[in-house]
């Protein structure tokens, strides 16, 4: 399972490179704009400071919605570095900008899935990854990890190569849930990484050897 995280802020990038566990990073507009990050020259310039921090794929997200833009943005993004991966939206021209992508060798991430339908349409135009935002349809009381598992059965049915990369996941059960379901990826916050490592009986059993082992010296 890949771990990506999900953030333009740097600190936690590197913070994440430096666990040694980390796979690459997605970002959209929200993200960067959280960061104070604005400006197609000063998102671009953010880009290549990720790609130098990370050793793994790096979404982009273009703001196209149509084919001719999505194709445009799209590949001037997948010339920055040969970690980016271009993210297109789930609309009907990305679909076909997808399939445009996959047949010129260039790899993609299709976001803002929320179907079974749209994941199927995303494997089919060759997306190398699909992005269910799993978080965001908890928040409207439906099953985002049921998305993962349909998804997993019915890319399993055919063979698709396309990965799953579960998205908007906000906590660290998410991550574990979704490795148990089998997604490829997870692409979450640093703290649903970092809760990974969280168990009292490590910290009491830890601070006992520590503790024990300075009885005998
Ligand atoms: C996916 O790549 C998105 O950047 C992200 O996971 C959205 O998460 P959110 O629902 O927490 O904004």
């Amino acid at each position: 399972m890949k771990f990506f995280i999900d953030t333009a802020n740097l600190d936690q990038i590197k913070e994440a490179q430096d666990l040694g566990v980390l796979d690459g990073v997605t970002t959209n507009p929200s993200l960067m704009a959280k960061e104070g990050i604005t400006g197609k020259e000063n998102i671009i310039a953010h880009y290549k400071k990720i790609c130098d921090i990370v050793t793994g794929d790096v979404s982009a997200e273009v703001i196209s919605t149509d084919f001719d833009g999505i194709v445009k943005e799209g590949e001037e993004l997948a010339k920055l570095h040969d970690q980016i991966i271009v993210k297109v939206p789930m609309i009907k021209e990305g679909v076909k900008a997808i399939k445009y992508f996959s047949d010129k060798g260039i790899k993609t991430n299709c976001t803002l899935v929320f179907s079974v339908g749209q994941a199927l349409l995303a494997a089919k135009a060759g997306a190398t990854y699909v992005s269910p935002f799993i978080g965001r349809l908890d928040d409207i009381s439906t099953d985002g990890l049921n998305l993962i598992a349909e998804i997993r059965m019915v890319y399993d049915n055919y063979g698709f190569d396309t990965q799953i990369l579960a998205a908007s996941v906000r906590h660290t059960m998410h991550v574990i849930d979704c490795a148990k379901i089998g997604a490829d990826v997870m692409t979450g916050p640093l703290s649903s990484i970092e809760g990974l490592l969280k168990h009292p009986l490590t910290d009491i059993g830890l601070a006992k050897f520590l503790a024990d082992y300075k009885k005998g010296n």
